[in-house]
């Protein structure tokens, strides 16, 4: 489903931000992204988003490929692969409803069909009872929940989570985290970047490890 073939990119220097980057990722994955800061974890992640396009080598996502995708093509593809930050990136000027119907609104989705899907969400990740409030007023972990519930009303066959609980104590983290994990048991891929180790410690999928650009380890621990 998504298929890095020897990438490298560079950003204007000698050196590479990826080098030679190869990996396969299948439907319903759960990844964990790590590498020290700099070590080019969000450049991977924004190659997986097509937000940036590999210098060498060739990304595919889905049906697209990094050399041959068009600028048309980019708004379906993000509904397809879905990215959330460590800062969450919400309209703070609407409240939590509709920061989640957004891309469903996009797309002109049928208003009945819409509340059916933003309400799920909204149960899914436990805010049911905050949908009319102001999204400024969330705590940080809710804000990042409702990024979550945005990311799951478009059914995306991939999300992509980049240090999504970097400004979150460890107990809000370990929230954040088992969200993601059941988002995965639903069959949607997740990819989840940190350089921070107590992450990684038990976390029960794959780990690809960045050192430099450079991919050197891909380990899968047994469920
Ligand atoms: N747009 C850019 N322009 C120049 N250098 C960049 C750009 N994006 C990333 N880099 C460089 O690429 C390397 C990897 O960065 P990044 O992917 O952000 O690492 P990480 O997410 O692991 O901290 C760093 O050396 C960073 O400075
Ligand atoms: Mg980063």
């Amino acid at each position: 489903m998504i298929e890095f073939v020897q990438v490298s990119k560079f950003h204007n220097r000698e050196w590479p931000s990826l080098d030679n980057v190869s990996f396969k990722i299948e439907k319903g994955e759960f990844v964990l992204l790590t590498g020290k800061s700099g070590s080019g974890k969000s450049t991977l992640l924004y190659h997986m988003y097509m937000k940036e396009l590999p210098s060498s080598g060739t990304v595919f996502v889905d049906k697209y490929e990094s050399s041959s995708i068009k600028r048309s093509d980019i708004p379906e593809l993000r509904r397809k692969v879905c990215m959330i930050f460590q800062e969450p990136h919400l309209l703070y000027d609407r409240n939590v409803f509709e920061n989640i119907a957004l891309p469903l609104r996009l797309i002109g989705e049928d208003e009945t069909e819409l509340r059916k899907k933003v309400l799920q969400a909204l149960s899914y990740v436990g805010l049911s009872h905050r949908m009319d409030d102001p999204s400024l007023r969330l705590s940080t972990g809710e804000k990042q929940r409702v990024c979550i519930a945005r990311a799951l009303v478009c059914d995306p066959l991939v999300l992509l989570a980049d240090e999504p609980t970097g400004n979150l104590d460890s107990e809000t983290s370990a929230e954040i985290i088992k969200l993601l994990k059941s988002i995965h048991i639903q069959g949607t891929a997740v990819v989840v970047a940190t350089h921070m180790p107590t992450i990684a410690d038990d976390w029960p999928g794959r780990r690809l490890h960045l050192d430099s650009g450079k991919l050197v380890s891909d380990r899968r621990r047994s469920l």
